[in-house]
């Protein structure tokens, strides 16, 4: 068996293959190791042929969509899985078979809803379920410490003592547990009377994860988060140091025009000697006026750098193919000491 664990901060994700049919799935993959799985994959030689979330992430952003989509192959998640994009919805009993592998579902809800674990021979996938340690919270959407009970005292913990245990979070530093341990070791789980267990989960107050409401609507939709925005748009674009942006602007350089993408007033109070002003959300519909020559080369700042790199991204693709985002943003230029000017008082 073909097994790779990768860690990102504490959320894990997992590359299960067979060796002998050369096939492979992706386990709660998360959106900024994309390339790590597929170079794991190549250098083992297997073709990844599904991506599996156990359940709708609230503390990171799956890469399942995306995955599907660059390799072809289905996402596997719950029936109950919000999720749009979700190719093959599975349910408490079905077998999920990568080559000689089989992957047995259980329903183990109370983390979420559409919380499952999948059995293979040796180890479980638990999800947010069961961790090392500890147990998945239950005080987020669709979460629930009854159901958790069920999932943890009726299911999981009534499988193999010997089964190692593998979950989507890993807190406290141990990479993998097995069942026995857990039993025996696991805080949580020495409350075994349901009343005390659900008691004990409602009364935990932890705080909320952070990203909580984008990852969700990511993670439920299938759309992008807006670091995904960002790097999408930073590879569409070339930058400009601000030390050459700088020596330009002092030699009075004609032709390239600096475009300050920020508000009004920001723009009015300090902007870069000799910058245009064209506020990112006019930038569509007042180009062609603004911008009547579309051979120019433009560089676009803003007060970071963010969003003047979502403005040239946009400039290129109206056809302004010499845009480019300074390096940087107004509050470096400050802090620099380059020189500014404000707009004059009428
Ligand atoms: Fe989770």
């Amino acid at each position: 068996m073909i097994f790779e664990q990768v860690a990102n901060g504490g959320c894990q994700s997992y590359l299960i293959g067979c060796s002998e049919a050369c096939v492979g799935a992706l386990i709660d993959p998360e959106v900024r190791k994309i390339d790590r799985y597929r170079a794991l994959a190549a250098q083992h030689g297997v073709r990844i042929q599904y991506i599996i979330d156990t359940h709708t992430h609230a503390d990171h952003f799956s890469a399942s969509k995306q995955l599907s989509e660059i390799l072809d192959v289905p996402v596997i998640a719950h029936r109950l899985s919000p999720a749009p994009y979700v190719d093959l919805r599975i349910d408490e009993g079905d077998v999920i078979k990568v080559g000689n592998i089989r992957l047995t579902v259980l329903h183990t809800p109370g983390h979420t809803r559409d919380s499952m674990s999948l059995v293979a021979s040796d180890r479980v996938f638990t999800g947010d379920a069961l961790l090392i340690g500890a147990t998945g919270r239950t005080d987020l959407p669709t979460g629930d410490p009854e159901q958790l009970y069920d999932s943890l005292f009726n299911k999981l913990l009534k499988l193999s003592p010997d089964l190692r245990i593998y979950p989507a979070h890993v807190y406290k530093g141990s990479t993998c547990s097995t069942i026995e341990e857990e039993l025996r070791s696991n805080p949580r789980l020495q409350k075994r009377d349901r009343g005390e267990f659900v008691e004990m989960m409602r009364t935990l107050s932890l705080s909320m994860p952070e990203h909580l409401t984008e990852a969700l609507r990511v993670n439920m939709s299938g759309g992008v988060s807006v670091a995904q925005l960002l790097s999408e748009a930073a590879a569409e674009v070339p930058f400009m140091s601000m030390e050459e942006v700088k020596s330009r602007v002092e030699a009075g350089a004609n032709d390239f025009i600096v475009l300050d993408v920020r508000e009004r007033d920001a723009f009015d109070a300090a902007h870069i000697p000799s910058a245009k002003h064209l506020p990112r959300g006019q930038l569509e519909l007042r180009v062609n006026e603004a911008l009547p020559d579309p051979t120019l080369r433009i560089v676009t700042y803003c007060e970071v750098g963010k969003i003047s790199t979502l403005a040239a991204a946009t400039l290129r693709r109206m056809g302004f193919t010499r845009a480019v985002a300074l390096d940087g943003g107004m509050k470096a230029w400050k802090e620099k000491g380059y020189q500014t000017e404000a707009t004059p008082q009428a």
